[in-house]
């Protein structure tokens, strides 16, 4: 990736970018920072994305420790914490960290949480360096200028028994379909510039990469991967959805559930990584 578009992007972008509008902040009409909003914002998340839940395996790492690289607001720092994990979570934002933080001591679960704040791709500068049993980072290292220092930091955290559990955005998925839709650009020169200025609810995103299974296996070179999936393709009406309701957008009204399954398959814009290190 060291020669990918978005080298150039300083991190300080992809950091204002961030504490602008931290990942999923707008996703309830509580009060933010309330136990409602924190409940609602959990229910919604793992609603839209249900395959959050089997993929991080929350019971799993009771009684393990978790690196979370990316934790946004926090909502699986809090899941992973609630079933007995302890959890030392990194995020370059720092209203976002604060909200995680914030989080934690609501649902009294401070004492299993750790927030950092910094930038992943110098992770041991920051966070020291000691064995963990998961490292875990969802939808972010994407969004980093250099995602394979980011890796190359993970690996400091893990032996041969960690696990690294990763979603990166797809490159081929109904979302990249649907930008080109949305800008009526009909140019596959120009996927990145437009899954960047769309990939996210506020857009202009400075820096989105996507990945294809062989870009992954690049990635993770010192990895053994043990599965690559996709998973995610967004049914909601996004008007709507911006007013925190479900209405399913016309194009899949009449999908069954079984074929929006198989359709993710193929198609979803999350690849779902699992991987261990070589020996
Ligand atoms: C799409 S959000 C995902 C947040 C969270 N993992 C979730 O699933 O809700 C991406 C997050 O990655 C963080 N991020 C991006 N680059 C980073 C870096 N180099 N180091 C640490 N965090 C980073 C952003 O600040 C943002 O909170």
């Amino acid at each position: 990736m060291s020669d990918g578009p978005f080298v150039d992007v300083p991190i300080s972008a992809v950091e204002a970018f961030w504490n602008a509008s931290p990942c999923n902040i707008h996703n309830s009409p509580y009060p933010v920072g309330s136990r409602e909003y924190f409940d609602d914002l959990e229910r919604r998340k793992y609603f839209v994305e249900p395959h959050i839940p089997s993929f991080a395996d929350f019971d799993r790492w009771k009684g393990k420790r978790v690196l979370e690289i990316g934790c946004g607001v926090g909502t699986t720092t809090i899941s992973f914490a609630r079933a007995g994990a302890d959890v030392t979570a990194v995020e370059l934002s720092t209203e976002s960290a604060a909200v995680t933080r914030r989080r934690a001591q609501l649902f009294e679960l401070d004492h299993r949480v750790e927030v950092h704040v910094g930038n992943a791709e110098q992770l041991s500068s920051f966070v020291p360096v000691d064995t963990y049993d998961l490292v875990y980072s969802f939808g972010v290292i994407h969004h980093s200028p250099h995602p394979d220092r980011i890796v190359n930091e993970a690996r400091k955290y893990m032996d041969t028994r960690s696990e690294l559990r990763l979603m990166v955005y797809s490159r081929v998925s109904y979302k990249l379909f649907w930008i080109m839709r949305q800008e009526n650009v009909w140019d596959m020169n120009r996927i990145d510039e437009l899954v960047a200025k769309n990939s996210e609810a506020q857009s202009g995103c400075p820096v989105t990469y996507t990945y294809t299974p062989d870009s992954i296996r690049k990635l993770l070179k010192h990895f053994r991967v043990l599965d690559i999936s996709k998973a995610h393709i967004f049914t909601w009406d996004v008007g709507a959805y911006r007013q925190h309701e479900y209405k399913k957008d016309p194009a899949w009204a009449h999908v069954s559930d079984e074929e929006l399954a198989s359709l993710e398959k193929e198609l979803g814009w999350h690849t779902l990584v699992r991987a261990v290190l070589t020996e």
